[in-house]
């Protein structure tokens, strides 16, 4: 037997992994740094519905209160400082201009926190939008060089911020693809993402493969664009 057909018997031995054999996460604080744009907006309106706490984050705690009031759900506006305190996961919905100088403004805050960025770093021009290529390779690996102390994660790239606030969709049916270096914390993402009726995560790789996840973005903007639509994605066969 070759060393490749030895290691195919091995893997044929461990038995498949179930998506849905996650964590429970329904306790634990979720925050939303720049929670007072579209896409954060959307998660945090989606998370707290699902019976999350979560708290959204903004450069001023007066626009995130405002944000907060105006969902309701028990969804509390704190400045972005704050709100990386007292959350237990942080979810990074800001702007990939503003993404290096947020997080490096914050990495006391985030130390120790699990970081879930969904940054799709994106130019845009007549041709439609296409990806950037960050000097880290990715947005995820860019925030995972400044937060050397946090657990950082890449997920929720390829939602529409549209649908995840439109109180009329009952169920957002796509699949989340969740990157990390630890199982243990993409655990975690996945059952957050599966808290959202209608979504499932699923594991995609470490964080030196978030390049095509966000950059994927960009061919979804081309189909909604033509298509008029919202696009989402599901990973068949898992
Ligand atoms: N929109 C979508 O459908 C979607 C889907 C998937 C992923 N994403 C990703 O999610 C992120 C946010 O998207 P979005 O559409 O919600 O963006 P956005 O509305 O333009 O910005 C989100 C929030 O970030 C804060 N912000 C703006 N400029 C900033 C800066 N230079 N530095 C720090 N904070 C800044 C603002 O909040 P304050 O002024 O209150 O601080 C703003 O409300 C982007 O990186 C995007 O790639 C978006």
């Amino acid at each position: 037997m070759t060393t490749s057909e030895a290691a195919k018997e091995d893997a044929k031995k461990v038995p498949a992994k179930d998506p849905w054999d996650l964590p429970d996460v329904s306790g634990l604080v979720v925050g939303v740094l720049g929670g007072t744009g579209d896409q954060g907006r959307g998660l945090a309106y989606r998370l707290a519905k699902a019976g999350q706490r979560v708290i959204i984050g903004s450069r001023a705690a007066e626009r995130a209160q405002v944000a907060a009031e105006e969902l309701g759900l028990g969804i509390e506006g704190l400045d972005n400082a704050e709100c990386a305190r007292r959350s237990d996961i942080v979810i990074v919905a800001v702007p990939w201009e503003g993404h290096a100088k947020t997080l490096e403004a914050l990495r006391e805050e985030l130390a120790g926190k699990l970081v879930v960025d969904c940054v799709n770093p994106l130019g845009f021009d007549k041709q439609g939008a296409y990806a950037l290529k960050p000097e880290e390779g990715s947005a995820a690996q860019q925030a995972a060089a400044l937060l050397p102390e946090s657990r950082v994660t890449a997920a929720f790239h390829h939602l529409s911020a549209v649908l995840l606030s439109d109180p009329e969709v009952a169920e957002i049916d796509t699949d989340v693809m969740v990157l990390g270096e630890k199982r243990a914390d993409t655990d975690i993402v996945q059952a957050l993402a599966g808290r959202i009726p209608g979504m499932r995560g699923v594991y995609a790789g470490r964080l030196r493969n978030a390049h095509q996840v966000e950059s994927l973005v960009a061919n979804l903007i081309s189909a909604n664009r033509r298509y008029k639509a919202h696009a989402g994605l599901r990973v068949t066969d898992v």
